[in-house]
């Protein structure tokens, strides 16, 4: 049997380094599509790179961005995936606030044209689409399958228009598309200026004598935090199922951001209360105070079930801080 072909928008980000690790071992050749840059944005998928003139090449690079609708079809074509993961996106919250426009046009256009690109270039497909848990925004806890829509910032907005498209194309076109909802999800490769990243090189960096202090915004807001690499597992889950759908991928479990902070500083033998400060330029013009999912279709359909928790999820973070600011004293 021929392998299978899969292609990987955001393949440079946290989430689609773990999905190329992924397919790549399930013996698949992946391509991912990269944006042209003038300094190097592939650090974390550098790992599985090989010079495409190695036979044993099995993971392929192209440039393209979501804003170019064009280039996603002719891609297409030439590559002819089976499954296409779609994680590319302006996907900081805060950054949304300052930049709504491209965020929209990102994060939500985006995803129409890569759809609109499958529907042209006749490419039968199966198609994921990163949901996330922000759309619920401020409907309250537990949110499943069924919870209402609540955006609280134009990321959140964006990624309902998405959303809906996902749904719109699975019902006029019978695409095999799936949307997964995911819940918070973090690791050691974390973007940096994510709060829980944000927080775990602090802890290093103060640890080790290189800082002295972290400054934070809203420490009251609640997060369902998981470790990246079990949601990337789910994303590929869903597009092995019997039908498409849309999943709620989550732990169930409920921290806020100063417990994730205490936490940390704990896991390195530190008072947090001597180096966290406030800084109002974190806090966002509207917030999502609560979010806890409940990932039971998930279970129950893909059998996927989370099994790293926040608190041993904190110190996998603070741990791998730790070793690369060793490696780079
Ligand atoms: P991330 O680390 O921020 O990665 C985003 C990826 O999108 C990067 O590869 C980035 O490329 C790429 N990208 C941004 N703008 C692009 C454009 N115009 N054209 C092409 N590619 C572009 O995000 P992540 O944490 O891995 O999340 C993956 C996806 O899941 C995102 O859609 C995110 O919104 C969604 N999501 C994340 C979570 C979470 O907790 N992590 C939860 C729910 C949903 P560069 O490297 O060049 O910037
Ligand atoms: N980034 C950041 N920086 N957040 C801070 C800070 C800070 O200094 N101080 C407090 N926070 C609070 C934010 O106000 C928010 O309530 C919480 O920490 C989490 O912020 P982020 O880590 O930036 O993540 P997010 O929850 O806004 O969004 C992430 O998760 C979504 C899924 O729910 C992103 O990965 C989104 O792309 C994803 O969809």
């Amino acid at each position: 049997m021929s392998e299978k072909i899969a292609l990987v928008t955001g393949i440079t980000g946290q989430d689609g380094s773990y999905l190329a690790e992924q397919l790549l071992d399930k013996g698949y050749l992946v391509h991912g599509l990269i944006r042209r840059s003038s300094t190097f944005n592939t650090a974390r998928i550098e790992h599985l790179y090989r010079d495409p003139h190695d036979p044993e090449a099995r993971l392929f690079l192209h440039y393209g961005d979501l804003t170019d609708g064009t280039r996603l079809a002719s891609l297409l074509e030439r590559i002819g995936p089976q499954e296409i993961y779609h994680l590319g996106a302006q996907s900081h919250v805060r950054v949304s606030f300052d930049e709504p426009e491209f965020t929209g046009d990102v994060t939500g256009l985006g995803t129409t044209r890569l759809l609109e690109a499958i529907r042209m270039a006749e490419v039968p497909a199966r198609f994921y689409q990163a949901s996330s848990s922000e759309m619920f925004g401020a409907t309250p806890p537990p949110q499943d399958e069924q919870a209402k829509f609540y955006p609280r910032s134009p990321y959140a907005v964006a990624k309902v228009y998405a959303y809906w498209m996902v749904r719109n194309y699975r019902e006029a076109y019978g695409m095999f598309a799936c949307n997964g909802i995911l819940f918070n999800h973090e690791s050691p490769r974390r973007g940096e200026t994510f709060v829980t990243r944000k927080i775990t090189m602090a802890v290093a960096a103060i640890a080790t004598g290189r800082a002295h202090e972290l400054y934070l915004g809203n420490l009251d807001a609640k997060r369902d935090w998981g470790f990246a690499p079990e949601y990337t597992d789910a994303m590929w889950r869903m597009l092995q199922a019997d039908e498409p759908d849309d999943y709620v991928v989550a732990t169930g479990t409920s921290y806020s951001v100063g417990d994730f902070v205490r936490m940390a500083f704990e896991h390195v033998g530190l008072d947090w209360e001597k180096y966290v400060k406030f800084d109002p330029r974190y806090l966002r013009p509207t917030e999502v105070d609560d979010l806890i999912g409940d990932a039971s279709k998930a279970r129950e359909v893909l059998g996927w079930q989370a099994s790293v928790l926040p608190p041993e999820l904190v110190g996998i973070m603070v741990d791998a801080d730790i070793a690369a600011a060793g490696a780079s004293a």
